[in-house]
């Protein structure tokens, strides 16, 4: 029997497993995982569901490396006094999501070329790049025009097709992308409220990966959360960072 998680990602199932699902109740810390077939939504135990293997990227620890080094942490650190002075200047602090960890995201949500991904508040873009190896063409958008020109450097260094702008999260339009990613570690309670809102526009069974804060509102469900350990700089010692993996509701 095949399901699919998102639109047009099939699943095979090993087992007729199905319990019909109340989403309201839904815990994604659990055995099983909540799956759909667009209307009616299911649990199923992690063990019966065989999502593909992750895709593996081969120059992945390079890609790390190079998002630990000197360049990076300066272009981190480049804020502009503008931008400083924003009430939510809090939200700008910069670190880089694992490569590691991200990929398992990407392999959890069955991501695949022909996936459009956007990272809002991209950093320095580390995210964006490894989407970029997996699904071909991938965006980010940043406030921080330090942290883009670093991006759009890495990507040709790294002959990427990611491409990056600058602006602001809350103008950013995403009806047009299946995954979007939101580090929102730092992000202001204000900034979230805002970006929960936003995710409405996305469409039903496109994807939204949050670090650290879940999003829980009516167009969301939260179909599966998953703990992975990383470093945010090359001088902190790794950590578990918790990821939330929600859907975007059929109205
Ligand atoms: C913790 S970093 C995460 C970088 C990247 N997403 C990653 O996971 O590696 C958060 C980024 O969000 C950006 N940011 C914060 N508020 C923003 C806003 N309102 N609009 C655009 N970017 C914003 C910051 O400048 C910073 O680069």
């Amino acid at each position: 029997m095949l399901y699919f998680d998102k639109k047009a990602r099939l699943y095979p199932l090993d087992s007729q497993a199905l319990h019909p699902y109340n989403v309201e109740r839904w815990s994604p810390v659990t055995k099983s995982r909540m799956i759909t077939n667009g209307r009616q939504y299911f649990a199923v135990p992690k063990s019966e569901l065989n999502p593909p293997p992750p895709t593996a990227i081969a120059d992945l620890e390079e890609l790390q490396s190079y998002f630990f080094s000197e360049q990076a942490v300066e272009a981190a650190l480049a804020v502009a006094p503008e931008l400083l002075g924003r009430d939510d200047s809090g939200s700008l602090i910069h670190g880089t999501t694992g490569a590691r960890a991200f990929t398992e995201a990407l392999g959890r949500v069955a991501a695949g070329p022909g996936d459009s991904f956007l990272d809002i508040g991209c950093g320095c873009g580390l995210p964006v790049l490894v989407a970029s190896r997996v699904l071909g063409r991938a965006h980010g958008v940043d406030v921080v025009p330090s942290v883009i020109r670093f991006a759009r450097e890495a990507a040709s260094r790294f002959h990427s097709q990611a491409t990056f702008a600058e602006a602001d999260i809350k103008e950013v339009r995403m009806e047009t992308y299946d995954i979007v990613y939101i580090a929102a570690t730092t992000f202001s309670d204000e900034l979230r409220a805002s970006i929960q809102e936003k995710l409405a526009e996305l469409r039903a069974g496109a994807i939204a990966i949050s670090l650290t804060y879940s999003f829980s509102c009516p167009h969301l469900v939260l179909v599966d959360s998953f703990e992975s350990p990383f470093a945010w700089w090359k001088t902190s010692a790794p950590s578990p960072h918790r990821f939330y993996i929600h859907m975007r509701r059929a109205e």
